[in-house]
């Protein structure tokens, strides 16, 4: 298995049209959590059977992790939640354009790779324009939350966040826990990557923000 794919080559830069929310759920007007870059989705296989009041997607660029979240996902008959190989820089707005308003209640970036090499930088995929497309689809007081251990990568994206402004220049997320680091997750069950960081005792820096109600994003 390939640790990582380069999502600037030209195969991961070809849009893919992703199924539309009908075609993913049997019920697919349930509340949405998004988790993007969800890699093997063991973090989702746990907390679907536990949250089935809402459905959950997983997104990954890598597309033999798809696979085998997919099969255990049919294995364990959760129909609350699916896997879909994508990049999210790319496939992902369109899709949330299509989305019911009011219905994305949830996102989460977990650990996102932080390409440590500053001619990788632009592979890292927490970009304004990623956090932007978000917050137009999010419902208002939908939830985001974000961590890794990597105090470059959470400082880049808690900067998009807070740069994620409302047609009247007001920030359009605000910190749920009041602007300091989360000591716990909030989720009752680990991602991959989290295992392995509280495994070797390393930092984590998480953040919960919510979406502010009536927050008008401009839309080009
Ligand atoms: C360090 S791993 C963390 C995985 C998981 N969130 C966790 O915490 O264990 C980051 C994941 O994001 C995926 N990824 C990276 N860029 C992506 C992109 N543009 N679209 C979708 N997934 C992406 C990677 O393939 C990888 O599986």
């Amino acid at each position: 298995m390939r640790q990582h794919v380069n999502p600037l080559s030209s195969f991961y830069q070809l849009e893919r049209q992703l199924p539309a929310i009908a075609e993913l759920f049997p019920d697919p007007a349930l509340p949405l959590h998004l988790d993007i870059g969800c890699a093997r989705g063991r973090f989702l296989l746990a907390l679907a059977p536990q949250r089935q009041n809402h459905n959950h997607l997983g997104l990954e660029i890598r597309r033999p992790l798809v696979d085998l979240a997919e099969a255990d996902r049919r294995k364990l008959e959760l129909t609350n939640l699916y896997f879909l190989f994508c990049n999210a820089n790319i496939s992902l707005e369109d899709w949330l354009q299509q989305l019911p308003p009011n219905l994305l209640k949830l996102v989460t970036i977990q650990y996102p790779d932080p390409w440590f090499k500053k001619r990788h930088h632009k592979r890292r995929m927490v970009q304004p324009s990623l956090i932007t497309a978000l917050a137009k689809a999010m419902a208002p007081d939908a939830q985001l939350f974000l961590q890794s251990d990597v105090p470059e990568v959470i400082r880049l994206m808690l900067e998009a966040v807070d740069n994620c402004q409302a047609i009247d220049n007001t920030n359009v997320f605000y910190p749920c826990d009041g602007g300091s680091w989360m000591e716990l997750n909030p989720f009752p069950y680990a991602t991959e990557r989290e295992a392995q960081v509280l495994e070797k005792n390393l930092p984590v820096y998480r953040r919960l923000y919510a979406k502010r109600a009536g927050s008008i994003i401009q839309t080009n």
